[in-house]
């Protein structure tokens, strides 16, 4: 790759500790200096760090494919380096395919959807808090525990082994790659859980019953029935996106909040501004720090020349703080509109659980602002996700607060481990 124009070879890596730092710092000095750049890290890869790039590029499914390939290694296509995980479906496939697969998921994850499993969150959100809530501390990372234990229980796991599905997913997305806790994830915990997914997935064959797995093995495709693999392979990416992104979203939230009291009040003052605040947020964290596709074709793209093969990044994150889109892109304002953020990706691929994230959040925040929103966070022992490439947030929020009183009565408590 020759250093040519505006799109050379930079000394940059999304995984490394120094971009883990300071991730917002390091993606502004990019996007600033050149927002189409190479790095030469992970075998090379492209970076596109503004708006218009990571627009265009997210578009452009011919072009930037998300298609399961062995350019860049074996492994999940979306991230760089790729990570041994199963293949995940819709995720990793192009259009025309891609189409008859999200067909499958849309159903389940629409708004009207997920209004049906208000219930289901709400009921988590309380109990969760209920365990802490006499207390007047707590750690609030485990408070937002709450999207796994929701996943798995809506997709008809069984939901005692929802703390192994959470960490094994958290130290996919948040453990320093080749750490012992991420290599931990990879070697012991998701065969043992892919292992019982399997199991339940064929159960569910025989024996249907009214939740998200059993909804997936009755359906069709190309007129024959989805195949047990096929499943899994849809199973495997709900719980991959539901578990972590949810959490790092809300993570992110409860501490600046804290630091930002006059937000918080306006906040708990005024409920009906949450919605937008949420937005924000999400603009604000992206959750989902960047994702990646691979070059189909030797092709120009905005005055850089890519070849067949090259891997690139697309930044959510770094195009959310683009002040060509976004006004004062490095300051919260929860009442900002239009928000066309990108944190749920842009195109086909959009985050097929925008809605579920959303509604997650929603209560945890609600939750969380009624019952204990004077709590005070302990910012001496705040600790962050080791590595900040792909999910950004914080593993342990030690907080105070004004103890309160239970709300579910004994029978109503779920009979799970937390
Ligand atoms: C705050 C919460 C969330 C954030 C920030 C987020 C972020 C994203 C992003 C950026 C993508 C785009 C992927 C790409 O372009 O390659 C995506 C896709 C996806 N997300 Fe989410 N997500 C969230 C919550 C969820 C939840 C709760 C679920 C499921 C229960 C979910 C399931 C999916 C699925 C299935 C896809 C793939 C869609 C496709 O390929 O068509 N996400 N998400």
């Amino acid at each position: 790759m020759t250093e040519a124009g505006r799109c050379p070879v930079v000394r940059f890596d999304h995984n490394s500790d120094e971009h883990s730092t300071d991730p917002v710092g390091s993606y502004q000095r990019l996007r600033e200096a050149h927002p189409i750049a190479w790095s030469e890290a992970h075998g090379g890869y492209w970076i596109l760090s503004d708006y218009k790039a990571v627009f265009e590029a997210a578009r452009d499914d011919a072009t930037f494919s998300s298609e399961r390939n062995s350019y860049g290694g074996e492994g999940l296509s979306v991230v760089i380096p790729k990570t041994p995980m199963p293949f995940h479906i819709p995720i990793e496939i192009d259009p025309p395919n891609f189409r008859k697969w999200r067909k499958l998921i849309n159903p389940i994850t629409a708004p009207a959807a997920v209004e049906r499993m208000q219930e289901l969150v709400t009921h988590y959100v309380t109990w969760f808090i209920d365990e802490i809530i006499e207390s007047g501390e707590c750690d609030m990372a485990e408070v937002i525990g709450v999207p796994s234990i929701v996943t798995v229980d809506w997709l008809g796991l069984e939901v005692s082994d929802w703390t192994r599905y959470a960490s094994a997913h958290h130290a996919a997305l948040a453990a320093v790659p080749g750490s012992a806790k991420y290599r931990h994830a990879v070697e012991v915990d998701f065969p043992y859980l892919a292992g019982k997914t399997r199991d339940i997935i064929r159960a569910r064959r025989e024996n249907p019953t009214d939740d998200i797995i059993s909804y997936l093995v009755q359906q069709q495709v190309d007129d024959r029935p989805v195949t047990d693999e096929e499943v899994f392979d849809m199973v495997d990416l709900l719980l991959a996106g539901g578990v972590g992104t949810t959490a790092s979203l809300v993570s992110n939230t409860v501490v600046w909040l804290y630091r930002n009291p006059e937000v918080r009040q306006r906040l708990i003052d005024d409920p009906t501004l949450l919605d937008k605040a949420i937005e924000e947020f999400l603009r604000f964290f992206s959750p989902t720090q960047a994702l990646a596709r691979t070059v189909t074709d030797d092709t120009e793209f905005l005055g850089c020349p890519m070849q067949k093969g090259d891997r690139v990044l697309l930044s959510w994150a770094s195009a959310n703080r683009d002040p060509a889109q976004f006004e004062d892109p490095d300051a919260v304002d929860i009442e900002r509109w239009p928000n066309r953020h990108t944190a749920f990706g842009i195109g086909i691929h959009r985050c097929a659980g925008s809605n579920l994230g959303r509604a997650m959040a929603k209560e945890l925040l609600s939750q969380i602002l009624t019952r204990m929103g004077d709590y005070v966070v302990d910012l001496d022992a705040l600790e962050a996700y080791p590595h900040q490439g792909t999910n950004t947030g914080w593993q342990r929020i030690p907080a105070t607060f004004t103890p309160g009183e239970r709300r579910l009565r004994d029978a109503e408590v779920p009979n799970v481990a937390r």
